[in-house]
């Protein structure tokens, strides 16, 4: 996490421009896109999670509306995986729902989310590392939208250039560098006609430039698809150049919502990530 605030005589001061002044880099008519997706919301309602003695998500209620791009922020172990993993079955949830409109989505199994329009990433990428390119996206086609070989090949192009990959597309998998293995888990998931991608920090490991590069291919995907994103990242500039709206969790529980312009100057938000110092 980059340090984005420091504390002076004056105050908590921030240190990081891209956080301070930037905001986003540009304002995308997002609303009017959406004309093949469905507009329904996907929310949470008091979703907890209990791991033996720990509650790792605790009462957190959010949406994301169509379209919009939601940031999922917070400290390290501050329950940012496990609300992925509850809205998209990996885990079952102690309480609470997930609802993607009306529909009561809470307990089903993975592929039946999936199936319905949630498609996630991971924090740690998980590819077949011996297929190809182009055979980890179109096995992700087939198994969500039952697509055949054909329809499956054409689904992965149309993915892979959208993702600016598709000169990758014959590359093993297990030989791709770190930043082009984060844009195929991508592609891989729109390859399954997503209403929603939950993204797990995507920007994990790549450089400044990848990072930059980043911020408009989903801004793109955003406007092009029409599909809602949830993003958990740790780089700030990501997250207040790409979102419209951001979530704070600390120790599970929200602690903050707001526009990244408020967010940033939310005393519990430096806090939780400067220590309780920086806000005194
Ligand atoms: N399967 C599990 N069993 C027990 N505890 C878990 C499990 N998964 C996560 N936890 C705990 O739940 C808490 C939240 O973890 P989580 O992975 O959701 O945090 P995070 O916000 O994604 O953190 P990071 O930014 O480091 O990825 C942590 O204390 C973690 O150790
Ligand atoms: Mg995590």
């Amino acid at each position: 996490m980059s340090v984005a605030w420091t504390r002076s005589n004056q105050g908590v001061t921030c240190v990081a421009p891209w956080l301070c002044g930037g905001g986003r880099s540009s304002d995308i008519p997002w609303l009017d896109a959406l004309k093949d997706v469905s507009a329904s919301s996907l929310s949470i309602e008091s979703l907890t999670k209990d791991f033996a003695g720990l509650r790792a998500v605790d009462d957190v209620s959010l949406t994301v509306q169509p379209g919009e791009i939601l940031g999922l922020i917070g400290p390290n172990g501050s329950g940012k995986t496990t609300t992925i993993n509850l809205m998209t079955g990996l885990l079952n949830i102690t309480s609470g729902h997930v609802r993607l409109g009306e529909t009561n989505m809470t307990g089903w199994p993975p592929h039946t989310i999936s199936k319905h329009g949630l498609a996630r990433t991971f924090q740690m990428v998980r590819l077949f590392k011996e297929f190809t390119v182009r055979e980890n996206v179109e096995v992700a086609a087939i198994a969500a939208t039952g697509a055949s070989r054909r329809e499956a090949a054409a689904i992965a192009r149309d993915a892979l250039n959208r993702m600016e990959i598709e000169h990758l597309q014959e590359i093993r998998a297990s030989i791709l560098p770190q930043g082009e293995e984060r844009r195929v888990e991508i592609a891989r998931a729109l390859a399954t006609r997503p209403k929603y991608l939950l993204l797990d920090e995507p920007g994990a490991g790549l450089n400044d430039a990848e990072i930059e590069r980043f911020v408009p291919t989903l801004q793109r995907i955003r406007a092009e698809v029409g599909c809602g994103i949830l993003i958990v990242d740790h780089d700030m500039r990501l997250i207040m150049n790409l979102c419209d709206r951001l979530h704070v969790l600390n120790y599970g529980r929200t602690i903050a919502e707001g526009s990244p312009e408020v967010v940033r100057n939310e005393p519990l938000v430096i806090e939780a990530y400067l220590g309780s110092e920086a806000v005194a």
